[in-house]
């Protein structure tokens, strides 16, 4: 088959190498390679500028759109959400190109809740912050289109090399906010999630994507300063009447309706991601 993975980052030069090794062919597009992933067909172009699109590849079976804006900017998330979706969308129509499917890496932020709730893929989306505004003005342009799509809303994203979270636990400036969750998961289930539901006869248009436990930042915290022998966490002081957290709100993502596609998960818990990760 023939993918294209628009975006080619982080989980999109893994999915791309998984891709490549099970006998695919792949296109990746990004702004700049610095280096040629190998197996890989490479095109540089800025999704934000419809010009750029006149050269994509043809007849491709499915686009898996990846790309993220490098800062938190409204402007960015605009520009590489919005536009670039839609932008890549008109290319292929302009192209005559109707891929089987469209996937697009979306993200938890489109979830307002900020009380610790369970979520799943029927529950209210109205995000306060620029970040799930600008995700969920994308979703709609993917459901619009004229391919089938399946979003997935990914959950923090870790794994190896990245490893911000575990360098300030290290370093002990980390702070828990009491009650609050965090969802996350694996960049190699993000892997084994996108090439699941590509080889999947008939994915569904939504998923969540996160791992099987939802956990509190304490608990996690706490985790990972044991493991790495650091310093207990401090709780974070919060100032009295504070509103509710602009990004990330406070939810617990249901990751059921993956479980039941039949994706098994590389790391269910942070538990089992974690411990791959300070093994490197
Ligand atoms: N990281 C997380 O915790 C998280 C959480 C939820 C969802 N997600 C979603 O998961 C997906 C994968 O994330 P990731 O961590 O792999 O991202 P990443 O490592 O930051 O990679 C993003 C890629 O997008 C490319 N890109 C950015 N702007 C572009 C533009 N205007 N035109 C063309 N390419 C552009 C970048 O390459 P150039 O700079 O060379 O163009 C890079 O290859 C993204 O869709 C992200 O929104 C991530």
């Amino acid at each position: 088959m023939k993918f294209l993975i628009a975006g080619f980052g982080y989980v999109g030069s893994a999915l791309a190498a998984e891709l490549v090794s099970d006998g695919h062919e792949v296109w990746g597009l990004r702004r700049r390679f610095t280096q040629a992933p190998e197996g890989v067909h490479t095109v540089e172009a800025d999704l934000s500028l419809p010009s750029d699109l006149g050269q994509l590849p043809g007849a491709l079976d499915a686009v898996i759109y990846l790309a993220s804006p490098g800062g938190s900017d409204d402007a960015l998330y605009r520009a590489v959400y919005v536009e670039g979706t839609a932008n890549l969308l008109a290319a292929l129509e302009a192209a005559g190109e109707r891929p089987r499917r469209i996937f697009f890496a979306s993200s938890t932020a489109v979830y307002g809740q900020h009380a610790g709730e369970w979520v799943d893929e029927e529950s209210p989306t109205e995000p306060t912050h620029f970040s799930g505004k600008r995700l969920l003005e994308a979703e709609g342009q993917l459901r619009d289109c004229a391919s089938a799509s399946s979003i997935v809303r990914f959950g923090g994203i870790y794994g190896p090399r990245r490893t911000g979270l575990v360098d300030r636990v290290r370093t002990g400036v980390v702070q828990y906010r009491r009650g609050r969750y965090t969802n996350r998961i694996h960049r190699d289930d993000c892997v084994g999630v996108l090439r699941h539901l590509l080889a999947h006869p008939s994915p569904a248009s939504l998923y969540l994507g996160v791992d099987c436990e939802p956990v509190d930042e304490q608990t996690l915290y706490n985790w990972l300063s044991g493991a790495t022998g650091a310093p207990a966490p401090r709780e974070a002081e919060t100032p009295r009447g504070a509103s509710p957290p602009a990004r990330g709100g406070n939810k617990r993502c249901c990751n059921d309706r993956l479980l039941a596609s039949g994706y098994a998960f590389l790391y269910p818990t942070f538990r089992d991601g974690y411990a791959a990760v300070l093994a490197e």
